[in-house]
């Protein structure tokens, strides 16, 4: 399956695009864990039906530069997939300017994800975040997003990676602080032998970690939950 292009003769409507499934916006920013993006798919997609869960996936530029050819097929392949949407994607409009027909991208992402996880968070993300920047897609979609609601403003799971010392530098225990009081859960880093070769807190948690904080934000069962739920429903009625 190839993911659906997002055309300008195809603006995205979340109004168009209700169902009964669980929606999750998936993020990747430019850390070096986003080459872990193809084996956090495959453990979604193990764990959980396209008929509960529909992922839409935002790869910031710089992210896109850790992900092959053949992963950005392998994850568009996935059967969770449904849309990925890249920062061009936001002023795709039809006659190539904007009109007051067209739909504003970020607005519409925001109205049709139940869940945003941002998987890798970057440091430079990170400080976007916290000062509410909004000159990109993600930053767009975070600085709309419904931080009055608390079941939306709970609805943001981050999973910081970056080097030990970027993890430990001044600026970064505040602006986590900071997230948390948002309501965001943070998936504090763990401590391994980097990329980069330092060794030190920095690393994201491994891809189980972050599948089983996106199971409980949405309150969904995984596939063999689902199998259990129906054999105790045939035990009782039988
Ligand atoms: C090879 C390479 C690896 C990098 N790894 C990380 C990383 O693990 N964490 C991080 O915060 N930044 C890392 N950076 C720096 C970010 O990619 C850079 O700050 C970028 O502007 C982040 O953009 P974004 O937050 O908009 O995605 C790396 C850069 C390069 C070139």
């Amino acid at each position: 399956m190839t993911i659906p292009s997002v055309t300008p003769e195809t603006p995205f409507l979340a109004s168009n695009h209700q169902d009964s499934k669980k929606h999750l916006l998936l993020a990747t920013t430019g850390s070096v864990a986003t080459i872990k993006l193809p084996q956090l798919l495959t453990h979604l997609s193990q764990k959980f039906s396209p008929s509960t869960l529909t992922i839409h996936l935002l790869i910031s530029p710089s992210s896109k530069k850790f992900l092959s050819p053949a992963d950005l097929d392998e994850v568009s392949r996935n059967p969770l997939v449904s849309r990925l949407w890249s920062d061009a994607d936001e002023w795709a409009f039809p006659s190539g300017v904007y009109t007051r027909e067209c739909p504003v991208l970020h607005i519409e992402l925001r109205k049709w994800a139940d869940v945003l996880v941002v998987a890798p968070l970057s440091a430079n993300t990170l400080s976007s975040i916290v000062v509410g920047r909004c000159d990109g897609l993600l930053l767009s979609v975070l600085r709309a997003w419904d931080w009055g609601e608390k079941e939306r403003g709970g609805g943001v799971v981050v999973a910081p990676a970056m080097n030990t010392l970027m993890w430990t530098h001044p600026v970064t225990g505040g602006q986590v602080e900071t997230l948390k009081g948002w309501g965001v859960e943070v998936l504090t880093p763990v401590s391994k032998v980097l990329a980069c070769g330092d060794e030190g807190v920095g690393g994201m948690v491994g891809v189980e970690v972050v599948v089983e904080a996106i199971g409980r934000k949405l309150g969904i069962l995984s596939v063999e939950g689902e199998k259990e739920k129906e054999d105790e429903a045939e035990t009782v009625e039988g």
